[in-house]
């Protein structure tokens, strides 16, 4: 059994020292325990009370006296995995079985559904559907490494536990195939037919502790169909066993006969269909007569092969009292297993059927390629928590500090090992992981030099920081192509710093270094090389170039520019930080599996396109995939993933977590049914949906609110920066988000922000290009312009819209308002669409206030909500005699969007936060 392995749990093994003395190979773990015991059948079990993760927990279930099934142990239902790892003999074969009594352990009645695996192989999904009952899985694996790991994983229900776990030693060449480097089998059926009671025989009956059922056992559509005529006959005489698969004697002594010449049955084959194992065993136990013959044939439908076979026990098997084992090593079954055997013609005896068994094939996923290096990493560490998780590193779930990509066997893209006390030399290991793109092993204490990773030709992130490493900065970390950003600073390094190092465009941080010579005339500081000079004057040049077409007269310097983006480019790290702290992070898998690898576009968002995507629990999901290759879009996704997931608010679009493997650098959100704003507006006629004016009110109220979150909402406030029609998203019932956090930026302490100019022409406002001092107002400026676009349909920019003497919406509209002609600017599309025009002038004169040339003289969001809320309740008018106040915005809330969100608790205890 190929890399079914992986990791040394100290503890276990401990374990399986005292199981050794009792019965050779035989390791028999009570999940959940707390002593050692031998049970009344003379197996010992032990307790995994060291194990260091989940919780035991006591249950009791009538009936059930064993003490192995009075306890559970159960994990949390995480995106984690959860291993017991067990020495083994290499090259020999090994039963597992697991076994699952649910006991209603957790009280909560929840059935729990979870996946359990062999190494990175996936064995079965565990589902409970009753909580007396225990479910059991068997395996039988070949030990090709020195360990093997049983993993719990993916709980879909409930939590994922466990009751029993049980390794037997196999030996000689018992369930041996031709295929068992590739596939294990896993036991669908064991029976024992004719057996004379309810009871299964196992140990010490069977030497190798398999459990052979009992076929009077009733259970659901099992060993159903049975034909008339069969019955059961026993002997006392001892059997032949010593071949094949070894059934035990007891089994082979009772068998049935059809004595109407045919035996059939039906049984559901759990696992099926596939392909699987199947074996019969046969003995004859009856005295037949000297002219006696018992033959007969096997009848199994879709299968001419076996259908052919005639079987006669007593000469198949050279005699009497001796096991004949015919079977099949590959055969396709189905779920419902029907089969017969029918006496032939010159057979004076009907067919006889001692015990069956039969498994399927499950394919052994070699995991991943880094699976050996990483044991041997983790293997510097024992005493390490982190170290022990077990199993293979990335399947079924990687441990919880590493990444992986999605390979079929998958390579480490990231180890996160940031303070976790790590000591000694930093593990060479690291070099062999070839597919490494990030390395997080700041704020420990590692010694020693920093190894040669010339071969991690991925390598983008490396950090090294806070440490107490010595010697000199490798010069193979210049030839590292993918290099972005390297983190030595606060260690003992010596020595100097590889030109090569400076030159390059990274973020690379040395301070803190005593011994550590920067360039020969520079200072000992934190240095931080631009990422990328080029691209950051092609930025440079691009805004430069708009300002100049858009305003020529207001052309600012280019040197006071590079001076504001200086400070920004050192934030983006310590956003990262914290971005990815709190973010749930998606695989890649996950993110291909959902957009069917990146089938269905979208949109193209700030800096990246997306795509629709939905999750196998069936939420949709809306990726942007940043464009990668530019700092500008590494910056932003670390802006963005920072700021997203501090943001919670009913209307902004739901960050729902990040991805950021094999180089890309993935957004998820929820998805938004209708699109954005501007489509409706402005679209093509098949995208337009018409929008009535109140459903306009409710839009602008929902992005006033979004805003206001983001402005007063958050600390430091958030200034959008880039607010537009585009980036308002409609859901299913026409309520607004805002989105596209990409342009956002924390407000300092101070009332404004100085940075590059940036936004979207005909949003942007006028005193905040000149004066470069960005507050809220130039959200609020923006917003003016969506009120007025929302009023009158038209585009902020137009050369045709709005007669001769304007081109831009805001002094057109201004025009019309103070001559009073607010009819000349309501779309006229909405006809007479709204209740009371006065509706329509609340709107109109707050959008004139919101783009006033001057930032004071525009009003704050808060103010601006209020008005519409008011314009909202004038269109009510008739109805509504509400007073204006937090109650009246439920009620109204309620009213406009009888979705579940309107009733929510959260719109009482806390209106705006979630
Ligand atoms: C388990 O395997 C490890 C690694 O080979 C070895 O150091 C340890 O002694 C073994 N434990 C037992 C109980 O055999
Ligand atoms: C389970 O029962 C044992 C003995 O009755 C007790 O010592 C132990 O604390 C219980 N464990 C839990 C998790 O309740
Ligand atoms: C987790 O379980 C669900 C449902 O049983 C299944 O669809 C999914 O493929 C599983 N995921 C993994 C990684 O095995
Ligand atoms: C295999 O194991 C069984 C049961 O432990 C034992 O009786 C038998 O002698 C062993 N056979 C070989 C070949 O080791
Ligand atoms: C089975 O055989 C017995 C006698 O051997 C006979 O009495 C009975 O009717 C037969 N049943 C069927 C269904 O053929
Ligand atoms: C590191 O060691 C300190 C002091 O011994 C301890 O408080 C801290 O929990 C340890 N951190 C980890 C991650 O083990
Ligand atoms: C790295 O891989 C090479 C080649 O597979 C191997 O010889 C070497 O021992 C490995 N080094 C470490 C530290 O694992």
């Amino acid at each position: 059994m190929a890399r079914l392995v992986h990791l040394v749990v100290f503890n276990l093994l401990l374990l399986f020292v005292v199981c050794s003395a009792q019965m050779p190979g035989f390791v028999s773990i009570d999940c959940g325990g707390s002593e050692t015991y031998t049970d009344y059948i003379g197996l010992v079990w032990t307790p995994d009370s060291q194990f260091i993760y989940g919780e035991a927990a006591n249950i009791s279930v009538p009936n059930e006296n064993r003490k192995q099934y009075k306890t559970v142990r159960y994990f949390p239902a995480d995106n984690r995995k959860y291993c017991y790892t067990f020495n083994v003999t290499i090259r020999t074969r090994y039963l597992v079985r697991t076994s699952f009594l649910y006991g209603n352990f957790d009280r909560s009645n929840v059935y729990p559904k979870f996946d359990i695996s062999i190494g990175a192989s996936h064995w079965s999904t565990i589902v409970i559907y009753d909580e007396k009952a225990i479910v059991t899985q068997e395996a039988v694996i070949l030990a090709s490494f020195p360990t093997v790991s049983i993993c719990l994983s993916n709980a879909t229900t409930g939590q994922p536990f466990i009751s029993t776990i049980e390794l037997r030693q196999f030996n000689g060449s018992l369930y041996h195939t031709e295929f068992e480097t590739q596939f294990f089998l896993s036991l669908s059926a064991r029976l024992n037919f004719g057996a004379d009671n309810n009871g299964s025989i196992r140990y010490p009956d069977d030497p190798y502790d398999r459990i052979w059922e009992s076929d009077s056992l009733k259970r659901p559509n099992y060993l159903v169909d049975v034909a008339p005529g069969t019955e059961r006959i026993s002997t006392a005489m001892p059997i032949d066993v010593n071949n094949d698969e070894r059934p035990p004697v007891k089994v082979m002594q009772t068998a049935v006969v059809g004595q109407n010449g045919t035996l059939n049955y039906r049984l559901n084959l759990n696992g099926f269909p596939g392909y699987g194992w199947a074996f019969c065993y046969f003995a004859e136990i009856e005295e037949l007569g000297v002219n006696e013959i018992r033959k007969f044939k096997l009848v199994l439908p879709g299968n001419k092969e076996l259908t052919r076979l005639i079987v006669n026990v007593q000469e198949n098997a050279q005699g009497k009292y001796r096991l004949y084992e015919p079977g099949s090593y590959n055969i396709s079954l189905p779920f419902v297993l029907s089969f017969a055997f029918k006496q032939t013609n010159d057979s004076s005896r009907g067919p006889i059927l001692n015990a069956l068994e039969i498994y399927k094939y499950m394919g052994i996923h070699y995991g991943s390629m880094d699976a050996s290096t990483m044991q041997s990493f983790t293997s510097h560490y024992p005493q390490a928590v982190w170290a022990q998780e077990g199993g293979d590193p990335c399947l079924p779930a990687p441990w919880s500090w590493v990444q992986c990509n999605s390979d079929p066997q998958p390579r480490i893209v990231s180890i996160e090992l940031s303070k976790k006390n790590l000591t000694g030399d930093i593990p060479l290991e690291l070099a062999n992981l070839t597919g490494l793109v990030e390395l997080w092993l700041d704020g420990n204490m590692l010694t020693g030099p920093i190894p040669e990773l010339g071969g991690c030709l991925n390598l983008k992130d490396i950090h090294l920081e806070n440490n107490k490493l010595t010697g000199d900065l490798p010069s193979s970390l210049v030839g590292l192509p993918s290099l972005k950003e390297l983190y030595v600073q606060n260690n003992m390094l010596s020595g100097t710093v590889p030109t090569g190092l400076l030159g390059k465009n990274i973020v690379f941080m040395y301070s803190g270094n005593a011994y550590l010579d920067g360039e020969k005339n520079s200072k000992r500081h934190i240095i931080i090389v631009l990422c990328c000079v080029f691209g950051f004057s092609v930025l440079l040049a691009a805004v430069l170039a708009y300002l100049f077409a858009h305003r020529k007269r207001e052309l600012l310097s280019g040197k006071d520019d590079l001076a504001t983006v200086l400070p920004l480019q050192k934030q983006s790290a310590s956003f990262s930080e914290l971005g990815t702290d709190v973010a749930h992070r998606y695989m890649l898998s996950e993110i291909k599996c959902a957009t069917e690898n990146f089938a269905k576009k979208v949109g193209f968002g700030g800096y990246g396109t997306v795509y629709y995507g939905k999750m196998t629990n069936g939420k949709e999901i809306a990726v942007k995939v940043l464009t990668n290759d530019s700092c500008q879009g590494n910056r932003q996704f670390s802006i963005e993933v920072s700021l997203l997931s501090r943001i919670h608010h009913r209307n902004l679009v739901q960050f729902l977590g990040y991805c950021q493997q094999e180089g890309k650098n993935i957004l998820v959100y929820e998805f938004m049914h209708n699109g954005t704003l501007k489509e409706h507006l402005h679209g093509s006629a098949s995208q337009r949906q018409h929008i009535s004016w109140i459903k306009r009110l409710e839009i602008a109220e929902d992005v006033a609110k979004g805003i206001e979150y983001l402005h007063t909402g958050c600390s430091p406030a958030i200034i959008h920066r880039d607010l537009k029609t585009s980036n308002i998203l409609l859901d299913k019932n026409m309520r607004a988000k805002v989105s596209d956090f990409g342009l956002s930026k924390p407000a300092a302490d101070e009332s404004h922000v100085s940075s590059v100019v940036r936004g979207t022409l005909g949003y942007l406002d006028p005193e905040y290009y000149t004066s470069q001092q960005l507050t809220v107002k130039s959200d609020v400026y923006s917003y003016g312009i969506i009120l007025l676009e929302l009023i009158s349909g038209q585009e902020p920019i137009s050369n045709t819209s709005f007669g001769e003497s304007f081109r831009n919406i805001s002094p057109w509209a201004k025009f019309h308002c103070e001559s009073g002609e607010i009819e000349a600017i309501i779309d006229p599309s909405l006809g007479d669409d709204y209740n009371d025009i006065q509706s329509v002038w609340k709107v109109a004169e707050v959008a004139v206030r919101c783009v006033n040339r001057e930032m004071r003289n525009r009003p704050a969001m808060s103010e601006v909500l209020k008005e519409i809320q008011e314009a909202i309740a004038l269109e009510h008018a008739p109805a509504n005699t509400q007073p204006n106040n937090f109650f009246g915005e439920v009620y109204l809330d309620a009213l406009n969007n009888p979705g579940p969100d309107a009733y929510s608790s959260d719109s009482f205890t806390q209106p705006e936060l979630r």
